[in-house]
């Protein structure tokens, strides 16, 4: 009986394969032919309606390509909902919570959190202190994130922390459009606000190396980034990049979401170019060519969104394009388990690390 009711959203799956050998029943010994063929004609317009979905999606976005691009961000995704930006103490130490103008009209929200061998000094100080506090010995991490969430999203968290107790200064960055920043998301735009932080924090810093660590699509964002500091004469310090893509069109092929519409014709008419309509790129590969900037490359080889095969191609790319001794892979095998977010879980991580900087 309970099948008579409308099928639920998420129900659609079990539901054909509870009914599917009813189906193939003979129809006249059934009892209830009417109950199955009712049930078909749901499953039927469940069916068409997908299939209708599945079908204009593509068409939808090739004529409206910044749709795509709210999908390759995802920053109205605001999560995690009940942490309160303003008040980083609630799910992390010796931190501070600032905003910076990057542009006219854009204000983007950072959290600094300062090296937990300053933890108790840090105690009750205001940004001043915090500001002060970026020429002390210790290096500066600029964190920038992959898409969707804020700066208070858990797995960025974790690593703030593994950072910050590893001797860094950490300064996570939520780009314009995200969280409480304000302004709207662009290649661009994003990278600018990026550039904006790394001369900020180095105006500031005195001798310290200051590095740009991107993960995901943040990677993008971090070679971008240092390929403009290097245009104005300045190269970052370092660039890390934790789990990244080639660009961003063989990312969006290999994405989950992308896979859905693999076998749809025209996969790449309608969404891979359709990104570079919109100005997407994140051209790593591109970019990773023309560095002097030293790089680190932290790849897991169970990586389900961007797969390590990227991470050595462009390792590769850096490693034949420059002199071999600034390039650095760490691959972690896939037994660790850390897939695409996790290699803050990693025990020897401020090891690689400082080797990493002592040897540049
Ligand atoms: C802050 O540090 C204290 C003392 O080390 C610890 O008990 C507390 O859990 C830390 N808070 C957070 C949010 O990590
Ligand atoms: C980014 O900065 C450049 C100057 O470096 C400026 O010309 C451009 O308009 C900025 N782009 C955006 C989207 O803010």
């Amino acid at each position: 009986m309970k099948r008579r009711e409308p099928p639920q959203k998420g129900g659609l799956r079990p539901q054909v394969k509870a009914v599917s050998p009813k189906i193939a029943k003979p129809e006249g010994r059934t009892p209830k032919p009417r109950h199955s063929s009712r049930v078909l004609s749901y499953l039927k317009a469940c069916a068409l309606i997908l299939g209708t979905i599945y079908i204009c999606v593509p068409f939808i976005i090739r004529l409206c390509p910044a749709l795509l691009g709210k999908v390759v961000y995802l920053n109205m995704v605001k999560v995690p909902l009940f942490v309160d930006l303003k008040n980083p103490g609630e799910v992390l130490n010796h931190t501070i919570n600032f905003y910076l103008t990057s542009e006219d009209g854009v204000t983007v929200g950072i959290w600094h959190t300062v090296p937990a061998s300053r933890g108790e000094e840090a105690k009750d100080k205001d940004q001043r202190w915090f500001e002060g506090a970026l020429s002390d010995d210790n290096p500066v991490i600029i964190y920038l994130h992959g898409n969707g969430g804020t700066r208070a999203v858990d797995h960025r968290v974790q690593l703030m922390k593994v950072l910050s107790r590893s001797g860094f200064h950490v300064l996570s960055l939520d780009y314009r459009g995200y969280a409480d920043s304000t302004g709207q998301p662009s290649e661009e735009g994003v990278t600018n606000d990026s550039v904006f932080l790394y001369e900020w924090v180095k105006a500031r810093s005195r001798g310290n190396p200051v590095c740009l660590w991107g993960h995901s699509l943040g990677t993008g964002i971090a070679t971008n980034a240092a390929r403009k500091l290097q245009e104005k004469g300045n190269p970052a310090d370092a660039v890390i990049l934790e789990a990244p893509y080639t660009n961003i069109r063989d990312a969006g092929a290999f994405h989950p979401f992308g896979k859905i519409y693999h076998i749809f014709p025209g996969f790449e008419y309608f969404f891979l170019d359709t990104m570079a309509l919109d100005n997407i790129v994140f051209p790593n590969d591109e970019n990773i060519k023309m560095l002097t900037s030293p790089i680190l490359i932290l790849h897991a080889e169970d990586d389900h969104v961007v797969p390590s095969s990227m991470g050595k191609e462009l390792h590769e790319i850096a490693v034949n394009s420059r002199h071999p001794r600034d390039v650095k892979l760490v691959l972690y095998p896939p037994e660790l388990g850390y897939k695409h977010k996790y290699i803050y879980k990693d025990p020897k991580l401020a090891e690689t690390l400082w080797d990493f900087l002592n040897s540049i």
